[in-house]
């Protein structure tokens, strides 16, 4: 190769670095657009041509053409007009995630001569993805003694978009027991936590159905839902009750064994086995009470198990006692007042008490010639006796008192009637 032929070849490659230079120079002062994601096919994004300072006619000739890292046809240009559209439905989050920038970075090229042009086009965030919790509901156990302002932490929600459209919300729906505790936005570690603000009772209440709902910060704004399910956890504080503090009952003395007599009922307002009641009669019974009835733990039915006598007692007190299954049991009470009837199961008795063995012939009238008593262990008319003589002696009964009479002489004394008895 001769040296001048050196010479032009060097100068050549001078002169394609000077305009490689240019280009690069030309590039420098970087074209930016921006285009809302989700964007319909068509929708303008810059008058790409003109602001490079290309010729329309040009963009043909010079093999006007764009290429761009990763996703190519999401944009294009058309070569009649020199304008940037978007082709292909851009999704922000799927381009770039979560991060706060996000952009498409065009390389434009041309030949005659070779020019590179660098074009960013940013895309802007619109508020297209709702916040979303990982779970539809949550559930909570918690104790019905739980101490007020106890704290519970809860799943938040996440939301896909950036920025203000990424911003949550929490709202809980009004109820009378919870608040909702949510971490200010430098606090992004701190869960999301509900806090008790009014003792639980499961008696009142033994499930609630909150919803929590988070809302993004974007125009329009979106929203998520979840739903607290919360089971209210009984503790035993409910003792039993009976349905009556006092029970009155009557019962026919002599009644056959297991007979019942009456069923109290106590009711206890917790749960399981905090509400199981067992019947027993209470530590200050008798003994003779125990053998006279008794009563079914689990039922409460009292029966009677020995001989009911009137004469013996007509009143019974029975005190009864309900205990729950729960840790520690609670105690309820009652009395049971069973009034005895009388039936007519005692013969009346007499007691003769004569003055003097015998009677003198000529004994006057209205001698006192026994003193008589009568009595009956039943009460009312069966213990009522009603005393006679046999009729044709020469005696009559006067009634001194009640139930007492004197036999005395009525008439004159005759031999042949002797044989008269007192009845
Ligand atoms: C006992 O009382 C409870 C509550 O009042 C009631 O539901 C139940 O039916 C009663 N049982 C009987 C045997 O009376
Ligand atoms: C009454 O019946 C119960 C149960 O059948 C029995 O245990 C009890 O001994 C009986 N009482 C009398 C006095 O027979």
């Amino acid at each position: 190769m001769s040296t001048s032929g050196q010479v032009a070849q060097a100068a050549r490659r001078l002169l394609l670095s000077l305009l490689l230079f240019v280009a690069w120079e030309t590039g420098s002062g970087q074209v930016r657009y921006s285009v809302p994601e989700e964007a319909k096919h068509g929708t303008f994004v810059g008058r790409i041509a003109q602001d490079l300072g290309l010729e329309l006619a040009d963009l043909v000739p010079r093999l006007f053409r764009v290429a761009s890292k990763g996703r190519s046809d999401l944009l294009e240009v058309n070569l009649q007009n020199g304008i940037l559209f978007v082709n292909s439905r851009i999704d922000r989050e799927e381009l770039c995630g979560r991060s706060a920038e996000c952009s498409l970075h065009l390389e434009v090229i041309v030949d005659r001569p070779l020019q590179v042009f660098h074009v960013e086009v940013e895309v802007k965030d619109i508020n297209d993805n709702a916040p979303v919790f990982s779970l539809r509901e949550q559930k909570l156990l918690i104790s019905e003694t739980m101490a007020l302002d106890t704290h519970f932490s809860l799943e938040g929600a996440a939301d896909e978009d950036v920025g203000a459209n990424a911003v949550l919300n929490y709202r809980l729906s009004p109820n009378e027991y919870f608040s909702l505790e949510v971490p200010s936005n430098d606090e992004q570690v701190k869960p999301l936590e509900l806090v008790l603000r009014k003792p639980l009772d499961r008696e009142v209440d033994s499930e609630l159905l909150l919803v929590l709902r988070a809302t993004d910060g974007g125009k329009p704004e979106l929203t998520g839902t979840t739903e607290l399910h919360i089971t209210v956890l009984d503790v035993n504080d409910n003792a039993p009750v009976f349905d009556k503090a006092v029970y009155r009952v009557k019962l026919l003395e002599n009644s056959r064994n297991s007979t019942l007599v009456i069923r109290p009922n106590a009711s206890d307002l917790d749960d399981g086995s905090n509400s199981h009641i067992l019947y027993s009669f209470a530590k200050d019974v008798s003994p003779v009470t125990k053998a006279s009835f008794r009563i079914d733990s689990d039922t409460g039915e009292i029966k009677v198990n020995g001989k009911i006598d009137f004469e013996e007692m007509k009143l019974w007190k029975l005190h009864i006692e309900a205990v729950d299954k729960g840790h520690p049991p609670m105690f309820g009470h009652c009395t049971i007042l069973i009034e005895v009837l009388d039936i007519n199961d005692n013969a009346p008795e007499l007691h003769v008490k004569s003055l003097s063995p015998s009677v003198a012939e000529d004994a006057l009238l209205g001698t006192v010639i026994a003193l008589i008593s009568v009595s009956d262990r039943d009460s009312g008319a069966n213990g009522q006796v009603t005393c006679s003589l046999s009729p044709h002696v020469p005696f009559k009964l006067v009634s001194t008192f009640k139930n007492y009479y004197s036999l005395v002489l009525d008439r004159t004394w005759c031999r042949s009637l002797l044989g008269g008895s007192i009845e």
